[in-house]
């Protein structure tokens, strides 16, 4: 399907036909081209494709036509002119902000990120002259005063793990674009189904593919999606040459999770809202955290820029760590997992698991309490979820 005709279809159609490349075969679901390399009809051909002056694939490490497959219909839903695709989330987060940074840069990010992504800004790239702050993402005051003449991105995530902290990307992408730097942010939280950075004036999404767009649990995955010229400067270069790249297995599986993923994740995120009401005014929690809920602290933000609310709920559980172990440990369908947006719902305990690393004053900035817990919802009925909760519950 042409760029032209994609742009006529809703995302859910967008997500079963964008970006399919057919073989001669005719086949109806998308080839697994499991290819190192590519042969050239002659040596003519080869420099041709080497000095770019024919399209066609070379090597793996740059281009393959599952995982061209996935990008572009990654892009066509996302509504990005280029993606590149790449190993991990963790790998999409690293080349998007690296590409982009030198030695003498500065990077101001919200302190509520993912253990890995704030490793990154916080210890990584200092070690390469990388300056950067860490602020409250929700106070846009923050992110202002934290802009340096050589401040070069803002970088954030939203809804932030694990308490679902919403971070008013519009808001931020004007203070970074008034100081000449760029934005982006994760969205792996809200999914390309319930939040476009880009429409909202991010210039750069990254996403562990992992998570709901896998939903399933079996592949890992990043992609990052931007303007073609963000493609070309900051990330096609750097990906090529240091090659984190997705495997087209993997690819192919991503690419065949897009088909379902609007299906899948209304689902759980219908699933998380009928939880939310379940736990609101139990006795045994003393803070519940679900965005699209009119209690939520940033309620007008969600309303603003999210389309939907969230596959995860987040809920403090009276007692703390204790309370909380007794909690996951007496669950019989939910499993204690650290990985999210899978069709199997999975519990973990941030401050023992994702969020051990920061000291108990930089968890309880965060808001992460030794009670909470964080729920990523799953495919089951939810009534068999409300009932195992709330057993759970019972027995703490
Ligand atoms: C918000 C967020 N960003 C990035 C990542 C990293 O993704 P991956 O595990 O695919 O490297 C994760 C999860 O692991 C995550 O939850």
């Amino acid at each position: 399907m042409s760029a032209s005709q994609q742009d006529r279809y809703r995302p859910e159609t967008r997500l079963v036909h964008s970006g399919t490349l057919r073989s001669p075969f005719g086949e109806t679901s998308e080839a697994l081209f499991l290819t190192q390399g590519y042969v050239y009809d002659n040596s003519a051909q080869a420099e041709r494709r080497f000095k770019n002056e024919e399209p066609g694939f070379q090597y793996s490490r740059f281009a393959n036509p599952t995982v061209a497959m996935f990008e572009e219909r990654m892009a066509a839903f996302e509504g990005a002119e280029a993606a590149r695709a790449t190993a991990t989330g963790m790998a999409a987060v690293t080349l998007a902000l690296t590409g982009q940074l030198k030695a003498g840069d500065h990077v101001v990010a919200a302190r509520a990120l993912f253990g890995s992504c704030r490793y990154i800004v916080e210890d990584y790239l200092p070690r390469y002259g990388v300056a950067s702050t860490l602020v409250d993402g929700t106070d846009l005051n923050q992110w202002r005063d934290a802009v340096r003449p050589n401040t070069r991105t803002f970088f954030l995530e939203t809804p932030t793990n694990p308490t679902l902290e919403v971070i008013d990307i519009e808001a931020v992408a004007q203070i970074a674009h008034e100081a000449g730097a760029t934005v982006v942010v994760d969205n792996v939280f809200a999914t390309p189904l319930f939040q476009s950075p880009l429409a909202l004036g991010a210039d750069c999404v990254v996403y562990s593919a992992t998570k709901h767009i896998d939903g399933q649990g079996r592949c890992l995955g990043g992609i990052i999606l931007a303007s073609e010229q963000f493609i070309q400067k900051y990330v096609h270069v750097l990906l090529r040459q240091t090659g984190p790249s997705l495997s087209p297995f993997n690819a192919w599986v991503m690419l065949k999770g897009l088909e379902t993923l609007p299906v899948r994740v209304r689902r759980q995120t219908d699933s998380a809202a009928t939880l939310a009401v379940a736990l609101a005014d139990h006795p045994k929690i003393v803070r519940l955290i679900y965005p699209g809920r009119p209690d939520h602290p940033q309620a007008k933000v969600v309303q603003k820029q999210m389309r939907g609310g969230s596959t995860l709920v987040a809920f403090e559980i009276k007692g703390g760590k204790k309370a909380a172990f007794r909690f996951q440990d007496t669950l019989k369908l939910i499993r204690i997992s650290n990985n999210l947006g899978d069709a199997k719902s999975l519990i973990t305990h941030p401050a023992t698991t994702t969020h051990q690393r920061l000291a108990p004053e930089q968890r309880a900035e965060l808001g992460i309490g030794d009670g909470l817990v964080r729920l990523s919802v799953g495919l089951e009925h939810p009534d068999d979820l409300v009932e195992d909760v709330l057993t759970a519950l019972e027995a703490v």
